[in-house]
């Protein structure tokens, strides 16, 4: 197979290097383009463009593939743990039991939020959005820990790293007990990652709790499928964020901004309000799908469709089972989980859908689980954010340490040629 591509350009041709990745997905080298012909790529939302290249995730949105460094998701969800997902993700190899421990240590030892931060969080009023006080409480941390701003050592990266990853998951949970006027208190080290994030979110001040192994077993689970997504939405955030040598902090915190959107992390928060409108609207689907064919009508059907999968989301199908499992396990029966089946299963027959390859993603099933596990609706996108901090850090890492570029892409002008200023009585 020829190595280069060929293009022409006003009847000069020229040649491109191409790019084959280990998967032999194939990228035609640009990096030379502008400076050759003059011209430059033009591809709005970067659906043709490849950022980078990576070695974390691999997606294939035809077959509906997602392995973390090799490993499918599926092995991963039914015989890993988020910390042992987090560890793989970050520095490519599953842990062996000493360096899990280790990784476990450096995390607890880090795991005391600065009493700085309980001020800054209970300085927001009970109704701000979690995703909102979360974004700003991650670039707070900067403030308590100025030795993470300027690191360029992997010894330097690794001490910024386990910090971040010990007081995000007690942020998240302050956001919530902001929310219910309730004390922030700090982690229990005797619990394990997720335990003692469900003891942070649902404890009461006083009171003993015990995490129910269901639920924990259902959130370790889920948030091991957020874990990570190649080059999406957030992600490129970040490394855009991470490539002018901004800090880790910074970045993530960018990176929790651009997840909030509804398009992206903020649509398992719209999929339950769109299921629960449905429900309220006495559960009829098909006017539903109607509205989402509707041209003129600014309806989509949230948790469907997706960048890249033009198949089924691989994560979606184990939530799906899984939500069927927990619902079942805690004895929580949920309508919104049968109009979400009524709701899949006219829309996969439907030609619209069927024609643009729309199915299910990551998020049209998840908030039913959270819902169960009593987590309310406004902190579906932090748990997804929770999730998906070490594909983050991991791709943050790989960009640094590869030392690429600061990200600066270009455009095509479209505005007003050159012309004389006015003085305003002329205008
Ligand atoms: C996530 O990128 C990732 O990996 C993201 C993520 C991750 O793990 O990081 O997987 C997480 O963000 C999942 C996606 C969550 N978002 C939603 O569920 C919101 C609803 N979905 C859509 O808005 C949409 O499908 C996107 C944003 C997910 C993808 O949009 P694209 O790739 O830009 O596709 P598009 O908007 O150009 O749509 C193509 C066509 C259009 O119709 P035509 O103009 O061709 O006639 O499909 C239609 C769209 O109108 N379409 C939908 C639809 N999604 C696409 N029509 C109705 N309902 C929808 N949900």
């Amino acid at each position: 197979m020829s190595k280069v591509a060929s293009i022409e350009i006003e009847g000069k041709s020229f040649e491109l290097p191409l790019v084959v990745g280990s998967e032999n997905e194939i990228g035609i080298d640009i990096k030379k383009l502008r400076a050759e012909t003059g011209a430059v790529t033009f591809d709005p939302g970067y659906k043709n463009t490849g950022a980078c290249e990576s070695a974390i995730t691999f997606l294939n949105g035809e077959e509906g593939v997602l392995r973390y460094r090799g490993y499918t998701i599926e092995e991963l969800a039914a015989k890993a743990d988020f910390l042992e997902v987090t560890y793989l993700l970050i520095f490519g190899e599953l842990p062996t039991q000493e360096q899990l421990q280790k990784f476990n240590e450096d995390i607890l030892q880090h795991s005391q939020v600065d009493e700085g931060m309980k001020k800054i969080v209970n300085s927001f009023p009970k109704s701000t959005h979690p995703m909102g006080a979360l974004a700003s409480v991650t670039s707070a941390l900067t403030a308590f820990h100025p030795e993470t701003l300027n690191v360029e050592t992997e010894d330097e990266m690794y001490d910024a790293i386990v910090k971040i990853l010990a007081k995000f998951p007690t942020l998240a949970a302050w956001t919530l007990r902001r929310k219910n006027g309730e004390e922030l208190t700090d982690r229990d080290p005797a619990l394990g990652y997720v335990e003692s994030l469900l003891k942070l979110m649902f404890g009461k001040t006083g009171e003993s709790y015990e995490p129910d192994a269901i639920v924990t077993n259902a959130l370790d689970k889920l948030l091991i499928l957020h874990a990570d997504h190649e080059q999406n939405c957030s992600t490129s955030t970040v490394r855009i964020v991470g490539s002018s040598q901004a800090s880790l902090f910074s970045s993530v915190s960018a990176g929790i901004s651009a997840l909030w959107g509804p398009l992206h992390g903020g649509a398992n928060q719209a999929v339950i309000e769109m299921l629960e409108q449905i429900k309220a609207d006495g559960g009829d689907t098909t006017k539903y799908i109607d509205k989402a064919k509707d041209k003129k009508d600014p309806f989509r059907l949230m948790g469907f469709g997706h960048r890249v999968y033009k198949n089924f989301d691989p994560r979606a199908r184990i939530i799906k089972k899984s939500a069927d499992e927990v619902l079942d396990q805690l004895g929580v029966e949920d309508p919104v989980l049968e109009i979400a089946k009524g709701l899949e299963k006219t829309a996969l027959e439907d030609q619209y859908f069927i024609d643009r390859k729309l199915y299910p993603n990551v998020d049209f099933y998840s908030g039913i689980i959270y819902k169960a596990m009593g987590i309310p609706t406004d902190m579906f996108t932090v748990m997804f954010a929770v999730g998906r901090l070490p594909g983050w850090i991991a791709q943050w890492r790989e960009m640094r340490l590869k030392k690429e570029p600061i990200g600066r892409p270009r455009q095509i002008y479209v505005g007003e040629n050159k012309r004389e200023f006015k003085a305003i009585e002329n205008r």
